[in-house]
């Protein structure tokens, strides 16, 4: 396909307060995670997953989630979203009022039961009330499939159970979703065979990428899907993320890098990329820690060489 014949504008999901902060060792409090939030939103992301409400004891890092949706000055027109594995974090994500909830499975058993301690059937069958829930709030939902191009316990996973899991959540009445690659080893003619095979049983415009970039793959794994005609990809500031139930998993694509890469092409994203950069740095000094996104760092140095006024 001809660099023209992409689309003049692509969907940039941020979950970096989310699957990022979600894995992080430094204890953050909401505060901190409300100004990220809110600063991410002013940077002009319209998508943000800002929090999960599962179970305390699995992640303690989220336990915080309704004062974080509590405290955020909300913007018009941003999706405030948050992850629900069940019925009782629905209750509580409605509760917080947000906008979109993502139920989230896998495409192996052994991530399900190492994630949700459930099969992928049963987490389905979880997902019912949720989904009940969520069409009488009016609240869209999401669907979100884990190690769907790898997993770190069953090795290779075929298009085919990455299908079956997209059937499942298109009949729960999914309005979209994510074709996660949690572990990082998709390569581009995987990706878009997953994507290809899962555009059999939803349309491309409500299919979305979510790419780690453990192997380095994320951008050439979301060129791969845009050429294929996907049009959403999740990414998260600074390079934040991992999941801690995925070994090996590293941070998700770093929002700075896919930006660079999008309005490189031509591609607006509404975003503004400086601004993200800012993020990057906020919340890296919260953790202690530089973020990994390659774009930020050499748009961080360009700044700093860049002729002082006066
Ligand atoms: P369980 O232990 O099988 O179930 O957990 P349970 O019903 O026995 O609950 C255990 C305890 O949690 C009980 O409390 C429940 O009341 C409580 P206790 O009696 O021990 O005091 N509980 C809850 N508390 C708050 N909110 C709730 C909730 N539900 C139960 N919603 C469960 C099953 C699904 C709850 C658990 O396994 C869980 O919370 N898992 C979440 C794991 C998770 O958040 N993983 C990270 C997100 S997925 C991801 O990062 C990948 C993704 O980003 C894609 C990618 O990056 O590639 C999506
Ligand atoms: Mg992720």
């Amino acid at each position: 396909m001809a660099w023209s014949q992409l689309p003049s504008s692509v969907e940039v999901v941020e979950v970096g307060p989310r699957d990022g902060l979600q894995n992080e060792s430094t204890p953050l409090d909401a505060a901190t995670k409300i100004e990220l939030v809110e600063r991410l939103g002013a940077a002009g992301l319209r998508f943000i997953e800002a929090a999960a409400f599962v179970s305390p004891r699995w992640v303690p890092q989220m336990a915080d989630g309704a004062q974080v949706l509590a405290g955020i000055r909300r913007l018009p027109g941003v999706v405030y979203s948050a992850l629900v594995p069940n019925a009782r974090g629905m209750e509580g994500a409605l509760a917080a009022g947000v906008q979109e909830v993502v139920v989230f499975s896998a495409a192996s058993e052994s991530f399900a039961r190492r994630n949700i301690n459930c099969s992928i059937a049963e987490s389905i069958e979880r997902f019912r009330p949720v989904a009940a829930m969520a069409r009488d709030a009016g609240v869209r939902l999401r669907g979100s499939i884990s190690c769907a191009l790898g997993c770190p316990y069953e090795g290779a996973i075929a298009p085919a159970a990455v299908v079956d899991v997209v059937r499942r959540m298109a009949d729960l009445g999914c309005d979209s979703v994510d074709i996660a690659d949690t572990i990082g080893v998709g390569t581009p003619g995987a990706v878009q065979a997953v994507f290809e095979a899962a555009a059999g049983v939803l349309p491309l415009h409500r299919l979305a990428g979510h790419f780690h970039d453990t192997y380095g793959q994320a951008l050439a794994n979301v060129l791969a899907a845009l050429e294929l005609g996907v049009r959403s990809f999740h990414a998260s500031v600074a390079g934040l993320g991992g999941c801690p139930f995925a070994r090996g998993a590293t941070g998700n694509l770093a929002t700075e890098d896919l930006l660079y890469m999008l309005h490189g092409m031509g591609i607006s994203t509404g975003v503004d990329l400086q601004a993200v950069v800012d993020c990057g740095e906020f919340i890296g000094r919260a953790i202690g820690r530089p973020g990994t996104s390659r774009a930020a760092r050499a748009l961080l140095a360009a700044r700093g060489a860049a002729p002082q006024p006066g």
